[in-house]
């Protein structure tokens, strides 16, 4: 072959060989097949044990149960029933131990993320029964009127 062919494939077969061996450096040993096959193999198999030991911070409202007793019963009575408990009061990855105390938010923005009334429905979140924040008592916090472990009984009735 003439040396016009040769001189570029020179460089494309260097260029096939620094990737073999930059490839041989820098993969680490266990990235690839498993027991698998192809379809699901390609990570690094050392990787699933990395993401099971990173510590769960959400754990459900099961984990409440038994030391909330009575604000599981009255949010499971209510429509509010199929909000988690964390979705307020944020993650329980070690309460009571750490944090001592979960978080209680009173702002209007807590409720107005689900309840500021939308102008278009036609999504399920659209759909839910909102109010505009603008006329709907401003200022009030809104648990001076509603219970938000159930939101049809009105605050001064629990309060009681
Ligand atoms: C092992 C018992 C236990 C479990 C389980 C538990 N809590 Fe608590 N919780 C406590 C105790 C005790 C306190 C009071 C801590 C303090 O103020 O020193 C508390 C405080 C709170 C507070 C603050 C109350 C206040 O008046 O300031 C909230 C909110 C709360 N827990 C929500 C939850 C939620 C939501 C869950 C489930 C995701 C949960 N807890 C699971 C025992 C528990
Ligand atoms: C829709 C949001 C929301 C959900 C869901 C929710 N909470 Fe609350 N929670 C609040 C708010 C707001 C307060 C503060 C009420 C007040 O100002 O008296 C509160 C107060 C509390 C308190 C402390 C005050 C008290 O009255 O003793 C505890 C404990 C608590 N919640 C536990 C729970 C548990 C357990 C669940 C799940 C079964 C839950 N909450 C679900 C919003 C929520
Ligand atoms: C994660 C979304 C979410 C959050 C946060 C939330 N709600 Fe609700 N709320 C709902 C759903 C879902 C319903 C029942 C279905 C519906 O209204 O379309 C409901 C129902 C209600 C109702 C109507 C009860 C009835 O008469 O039928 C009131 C009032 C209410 N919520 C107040 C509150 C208040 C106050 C807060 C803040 C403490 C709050 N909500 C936070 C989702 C939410
Ligand atoms: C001063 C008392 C008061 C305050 C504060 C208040 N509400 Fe209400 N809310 C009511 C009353 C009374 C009703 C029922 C009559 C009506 O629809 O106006 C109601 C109704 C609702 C409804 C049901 C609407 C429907 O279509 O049936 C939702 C949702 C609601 N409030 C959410 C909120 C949220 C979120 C806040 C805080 C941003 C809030 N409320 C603050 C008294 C209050």
């Amino acid at each position: 072959m003439k040396n016009h062919v040769w001189r570029p494939l020179y460089i494309a077969i260097t260029l096939v060989l620094i990737g073999v061996v930059v490839r041989f450096f820098i993969v680490p040993a266990d990235f690839g097949v498993h027991e698998r096959g192809y379809m699901y193999g390609w990570h690094r198999k050392s990787n699933e044990l990395e993401w099971a030991s990173l510590p769960v911070k959400y754990r459900t409202e099961k984990v409440c149960i038994d030391c909330h007793r009575d604000k599981y019963a009255d949010i499971k009575d209510s429509p509010h029933a199929n909000i988690s408990c964390e979705n307020c009061h944020g993650p329980n990855y070690d309460h009571p131990k750490n944090p001592k105390a979960l978080e209680i938010n009173r702002s209007r923005s807590l409720c107005l993320r689900c309840h500021a009334k939308l102008l278009y429905k036609g999504t399920l979140r659209g759909s839910m029964k909102g109010v505009n924040p603008e006329s709907h008592y401003p200022q009030a916090e809104c648990m001076m009127c509603h219970y938000p472990h159930n939101p049809k009984r009105p605050m001064q009735e629990v309060k009681q």
